[in-house]
């Protein structure tokens, strides 16, 4: 297996950080792998937002909790609340992606762009969970402390440090696959 295909099949939600800071460094190289993401048209319509400071990820949380309220109970199963914080799960740093509110693309375009975030992240020795709990974000009190635009929406946050567990590999659903072998032709 290349390395390029090992970091693939390597990364995992990770749920359970050590405390060790990241480098500013690293934070960068991961992001700008994050730009390299294909846009549709080009646009790269996208921003990030870096929160370092721990005391502060954590305090956007029971925010989260209040709102997402019934979309938590999984929160609390087996591997699912590794750490006290259960939105973003006592990582050091954390990602906000955001993009334009009423884009056709930029959910795709961001989803690309996460995904290269990941991987990168985990050839650097780091550990990722992507956080899709952020959409109740923009409706807590402390939104307001990340002075994100209102024109933009947040569409995903990429939880990053140095994990302190390795997840189990959920087992992948493959009876998926369709060949197409032939194309049927219809009588009008
Ligand atoms: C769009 C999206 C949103 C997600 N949101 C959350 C989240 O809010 N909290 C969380 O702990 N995991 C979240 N995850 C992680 C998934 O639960 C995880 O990727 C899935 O269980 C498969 O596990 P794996 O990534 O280790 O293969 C999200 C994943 C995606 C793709």
């Amino acid at each position: 297996m290349n390395d390029t295909l090992k970091t693939i099949y390597e990364r995992r939600a990770v749920r359970k950080y050590q405390s060790q800071p990241v480098d500013s460094t690293l934070i960068e190289q991961i992001i700008d792998a994050g730009r390299m993401a294909p846009t549709a048209m080009n646009r790269q319509e996208w921003k990030f937002y870096v929160l370092t400071d721990q005391k502060m990820i954590e305090a956007l949380s029971p925010g989260i909790v209040k709102i997402a309220g019934k979309f938590l109970h999984w929160a609390h199963g087996s591997d699912r609340s590794n750490s006290g914080d259960i939105i973003f799960h006592g990582a050091p740093v954390v990602i906000f992606i955001t993009g334009p509110a009423n884009s056709e693309w930029a959910a795709m375009d961001i989803g690309m762009c996460s995904q290269n975030i990941m991987l990168a992240a985990k050839s650097l020795g780091l550990d990722t969970c992507p956080i899709g709990l952020v959409k109740f974000l923009a409706k807590t009190e402390k939104f307001e402390s990340l002075h994100i635009p209102g024109s933009e929406k947040i569409y995903i946050a990429i939880a990053l440090g140095y994990g302190a567990e390795k997840p189990k590999v959920h087992e992948r659903k493959r009876d998926n696959l369709r060949l197409i072998t032939h194309f049927e032709t219809h009588a009008l």
